[in-house]
């Protein structure tokens, strides 16, 4: 393996690219290759099986592409697959697991809510993560489901959006919660609208900066840091319409089209 080699990226489509950002910011000289799997979306409704052999594939064509390391920027298909492919290939794997620990250790009401896939909250990862942290915490889970649907299609900021956060927000407010957790990497390009939604004190997070960290801890671990101090190669791919990626990544970076 050598630093040369990108950062490979995978998600069940455009929502991914909230790590990617993150990524991009912390190590702005990594050259790196994002595969959104769109055609797939969404993971979160999907059977454990049907992850794993998604994740597998896209695993498959990043290794092939000589990733050095790849980053599963999909909570449900880290909580479902990430332990398979840790076990599986030799290369390291980066994770997205909910920032619950930050919220239940800093909340002052003692209630916090988490918004993600049902694939995330049913899994068991997720399940020893509460287990940890949520003693004398009131843990409000809401399954998203929908949401994922209309950001692939576009359709961040509609009537539609703002109907079904109202639904999944209700319970939250009524525990008087004051951090809600993004447990979906795709639900951080919800932040303006749940801004607008939620009252000033209620904390939003989302463990975008925290993955971009612990990627440069684990490249700096194996050695893998990139010396390049030039522009880096960005390369994304989706399988579905590309102009909805060259969107959310605000027309910055081209997007090809990938039969996968
Ligand atoms: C989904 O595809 O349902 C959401 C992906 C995620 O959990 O990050």
């Amino acid at each position: 393996m050598s630093n040369k080699q990108a950062i490979g990226l995978f998600d069940s489509g455009i929502g991914g690219t909230s790590i990617f950002k993150e990524i991009h910011d912390l190590l702005p000289y990594e050259s790196c290759i994002y595969l959104a799997d769109s055609k797939n979306a969404p993971y979160g409704n999907r059977s454990k099986e049907d992850i794993l052999r998604l994740s597998i594939k896209n695993t498959e064509y990043l290794i092939d592409q000589g990733c050095k390391i790849i980053v599963v920027a999909c909570n449900t298909a880290t909580t479902n697959a990430i332990a398979y492919l840790r076990a599986t290939y030799k290369l390291p794997f980066i994770g997205i697991e909910p920032a619950i620990k930050p919220a239940a250790l800093n909340t002052q009401t003692k209630a916090i809510g988490i918004l993600a896939t049902q694939g995330t909250l049913s899994s068991q990862l997720f399940h020893k993560t509460t287990d940890l942290y949520s003693k004398g915490i009131k843990i409000i889970e809401q399954v998203g489901d929908g949401i994922v649907s209309l950001i692939e299609t576009g359709r961040l900021e509609s009537d539609e959006m703002k109907a079904l956060l109202e639904i999944y927000l209700k319970p939250m407010l009524e525990a008087d919660i004051d951090y809600l957790v993004l447990g979906c990497t795709h639900y951080p390009y919800l932040i303006p609208t749940l801004s607008k939604m939620l009252p000033s004190h209620i904390k939003i997070i989302d463990s975008g900066r925290a993955v971009a960290q612990q990627t440069k801890a684990v490249l700096a671990q194996e050695n893998l840091l990139s010396s390049n101090t030039q522009k880096p190669n960005i390369q994304l791919f989706s399988n579905s319409d590309t102009s909805i990626l060259e969107a959310i990544v605000k027309y910055q970076y081209k997007v090809s089209y990938l039969d996968f």
